[in-house]
């Protein structure tokens, strides 16, 4: 297993719930414990609706949490307010399923990239196209993409967009979320390839968010199985997982595939 360093991120204890009207609540993240060190890929999996993405946003500020803490190198960064958080947030990037819809179409991709260093007053407008040319070369697309606009890039030149501008303002985190999922798998490979390759050069701690098990098997130093927005249980790898919930889990991908195959070798061999 790869070494890591010390840890950057420690989530204690998070509450968050949702007021659903008529005196019915329902509990999205419920006495979670997280913790990330440097250069780590933490994968959260679980069904849809368990609180992956809440957690997320409780990291990014999206939602506030009911209780808990978030300890950034040892801080509490839940208190912080105004401009002390907008630095702390500095460093943790998010990315998401879908580039296309959190892109202005009709900002050229120089912007794009560069609009967070510009919204920290952290360059100048008129060095946004070599900032943005070495961002390109750094995610493998051509540096003169900087002059065009996203919407006729495929998904995964967009997402390679994205992660660009993540990375832009060199934060020691980012948030993936469901960051490959719409991707074809041939594209998946290579964007997950670019993710480890910028992992390596850079030492960023990806949270990685994924509904395929496989993948963040594949991906992931560390695994975190949720369930109604508990923690079932942290694993380095599926296969060791003792849960019987992650084991249903597991369960359930697997007969997928068995049965992806029978059909599969149905159609190949009658
Ligand atoms: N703003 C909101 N208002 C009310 N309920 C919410 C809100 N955001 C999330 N929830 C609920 O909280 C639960 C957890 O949602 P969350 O989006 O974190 O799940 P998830 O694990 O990311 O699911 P998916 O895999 O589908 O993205 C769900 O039951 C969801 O309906
Ligand atoms: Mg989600």
């Amino acid at each position: 297993m790869k070494g890591y360093g010390e840890e950057i991120l420690r989530m204690e204890e998070i509450v968050k719930t949702f007021d659903l009207g008529g005196g019915k609540t329902l509990t999205a993240s419920d006495h979670v414990n997280l913790s990330l060190h440097k250069g780590e890929t933490l994968g959260i999996v679980g069904e849809s609706g368990s609180g992956k993405s809440t957690l997320a946003k409780i990291l990014t500020r999206l939602y506030t949490m009911d209780s808990g803490r978030i300890l950034l190198h040892g801080k509490d960064i839940a208190p912080l307010k105004g401009e002390e958080f907008r630095q702390v947030r500095k460093n943790i990037q998010m990315v998401f399923q879908d580039p296309s819809t959190a892109f202005n179409p009709k900002q050229r991709v120089k912007d794009i990239i560069c609009e967070p260093l510009l919204n920290y007053g952290l360059i100048k407008k008129a060095d946004m196209g070599e900032k943005a040319r070495e961002m390109l070369h750094q995610v493998d697309l051509p540096e003169d993409f900087a002059d065009r606009y996203p919407n006729n890039m495929s998904g995964g030149q967009r997402q390679r967009i994205a992660i660009a501008r993540a990375l832009v303002l060199k934060p020691e985190i980012i948030i993936c979320d469901e960051a490959t999922s719409a991707l074809d798998m041939s594209v998946q490979k290579t964007v997950i390839e670019l993710l480890h390759r910028l992992q390596k050069e850079t030492g960023v701690a990806y949270i990685f968010i994924c509904h395929d098990l496989a993948l963040a098997n594949m991906f992931c130093d560390n695994i975190m199985v949720m369930h109604w927005g508990k923690v079932v249980e942290k694993i380095h790898d599926l296969s060791e997982a003792k849960d019987p919930y992650s084991k249903k889990l597991m369960a359930s991908v697997f007969t997928i595939e068995e049965g992806k195959n029978k059909v599969l070798s149905d159609e190949l061999f009658g």
